[in-house]
């Protein structure tokens, strides 16, 4: 933990120096921040914490949210940052791209100065383990460029975009304490609570322990089951708890749900998910599965309570029975709005709208869930994975859009659903509506990750290999880009070329 504490200082005085040279450019621009972020559950968090900051400071600013920093996408920016002369803040993206974005917008006779806050490994770096490029690029692009691999802290499980932002708002004032939730988060939603029991580490713990400590969250105990698949079918598919004669028999788990007094559907005829239940049916699921595991397998209860229940975070200032309350339901909130075109929602509830817009995200929440469980229902009944030596992929076809192609691939390999083969990365492969692309989502389980791979590295070098020039990258497990039609052959090749190698240097 002293080590942590340590990085923490080190990160601060960066931070801290990044907002004096923010307060300096902002005073000689006479302008408003436009903030850019990701549209995932972080990226909303990011942004929603900057902008409640800066609204705090008394600071004019606007959010735009966009799918990613695409080379596109910066070619706009620099058009636009020329007519308005805006302090630009990238948040949750901007260090894959920094070379571009350096280019671009810190041009010699127009200086367009922006900060990055971003917690993805930095473009021309291939891994953590390149200290001294990573020291040679801080130096260079200090105090602009913040990035938790420059203090030996990973950016893929110990801090998140809405982690940067916290420490940053709270060095423009003490008192952004409260946005400590939204840090929590934005890391949920990264899913980089992935400790035993689902606990946080690194910086994530420190973060946690200010919102613990300031009264803002508790942390209790939950079942480990899918919170969006149908319950019976969350139990019996779990990738975790293995019951024999029920597991993988949702008809089976049915009944024994029903022997427990627990029924599917509620009283306006829904199926019901983990997140429906209350706390006396999920203590009567908990000693059931104990009493029978410990009969068939002979099983320490211990060790069944280890794998069977994880830590929820709750959110103390949120209405008990709300969506809001759970940290983990919040973030899918927030992401299924980012997904569906609707960030600006996402942002104004994570700012703090509890009427209009809450409302209409409960909404679109609901359609999200459905088209989830639609995709992955229709990549499993129609065996739509296809497998190469070292990886596997599946295409979205006229099923799964791009905006949800991450989230299934992230389902796929991190959740309980356990009908993948969690030792090989997952492709998913959508094509973009207005472009004739594939969006590339890559998604690795840590057995393997710990065994070597490294999805943003694989990544860049299939892209480099197979001659694509796009700003792709993103952190080991989860990583992504965008390849031409009519390079995808290749570059799936390549790419299972690339993970052999990875797999194969340990
Ligand atoms: O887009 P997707 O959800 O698959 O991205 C996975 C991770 O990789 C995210 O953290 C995203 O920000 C990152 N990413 C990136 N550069 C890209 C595409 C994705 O850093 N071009
Ligand atoms: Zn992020």
């Amino acid at each position: 933990m002293n080590d942590t504490i340590e990085k923490l200082k080190k990160l601060s005085i960066d931070l801290n120096n990044a907002k004096d040279y923010f307060f300096k450019h902002l005073k000689t621009l006479q302008s408003s921040v436009h903030i850019y972020t990701h549209l995932d559950a972080d990226g909303l968090t990011s942004g929603a914490i900057l902008g409640k900051a800066l609204y705090r400071a008394g600071i004019p600013f606007q959010i735009t949210v966009l799918r990613q920093l695409e080379k596109e996408e910066i070619e706009k920016i620099a058009k636009k940052v020329k007519e308005f002369r805006n302090f630009i803040i990238f948040s949750d993206f901007g260090s894959g791209q920094y070379k571009e974005l350096q280019k671009k917008l810190f041009i010699n006779d127009h200086f367009a100065p922006f900060i990055i806050l971003d917690h993805h490994i930095p473009q021309n770096i291939s891994n953590k383990e390149k200290k001294e490029l990573l020291e040679d690029l801080h130096k260079k692009t200090n105090p602009w460029h913040i990035n938790p691999y420059f203090y030996d802290i990973d950016g893929s499980n110990e801090i998140s975009g809405a982690g940067l932002c916290y420490y940053f708002a709270k060095c423009l004032n003490k008192s952004n304490i409260d946005l400590s939730p939204l840090a929590i988060i934005g890391a949920i939603g990264d899913i980089q609570n992935k400790g035993p029991n689902k606990s946080f580490k690194g910086i994530n713990s420190l973060i946690l322990e200010e919102a613990k400590n300031s009264g803002q969250i508790e942390v209790i105990d939950d079942l480990n089951f899918s919170s969006i698949k149908p319950l019976n079918e969350a139990i019996a598919y779990s990738s975790e708890i293995k019951l024999p004669g029920l597991s993988k028999d949702p008809n089976k788990m049915l009944k024994f749900l029903q022997t427990l007094g627990i029924f599917m559907e509620n009283s306006e005829g829904n199926i019901r998910t983990l997140s429906d239940l209350n706390q006396d049916e999920k203590q009567k699921i908990t000693l059931a599965i104990i009493e029978y595991s410990s009969f068939k397998l002979d099983i320490e209860p211990r060790k069944i309570v280890e794998k069977l229940i994880v830590n929820r975070y709750s959110l103390k200032n949120e209405s008990f029975g709300s969506i809001l309350h759970d940290a983990n339901d919040f973030s899918n909130l927030l992401n299924s709005c980012g997904r569906t075109e609707n960030s600006s929602l996402g942002i104004a509830i994570a700012m703090g709208d509890r009427k209009v817009a809450f409302q209409k995200a409960q909404e679109i929440l609901k359609d999200h869930k459905r088209s989830i469980m639609k995709s992955l229902s229709w990549i499993q009944e129609n065996q739509k994975i296809q497998k190469k030596e070292y990886i596997q992929f599946f295409f979205g076809e006229d099923v799964i859009p791009e905006s949800i192609i991450g989230t299934i691939s992230s389902m796929l390999i991190f959740d309980a659903i356990g009908q993948v083969d969690k030792l090989k990365p997952i492709f998913g492969c959508a094509k973009r509506v207005d472009e004739e692309v594939y969006k590339i989502s890559g998604r690795a389980h840590e057995f393997i990750v710990n065994k070597g791979v490294n999805l943003s590295e694989a990544i860049r070098k299939a892209s480099e290999l197979s001659n694509i020039d796009s700003l792709g990258g993103g952190h080991p497990p989860a990583a992504g880009t965008k390849v031409p039609i009519e390079k995808i052959d290749i570059f799936l090749e390549n790419i299972n070329k690339v993970i052999k190698e990875q797999l194969q240097k340990i």
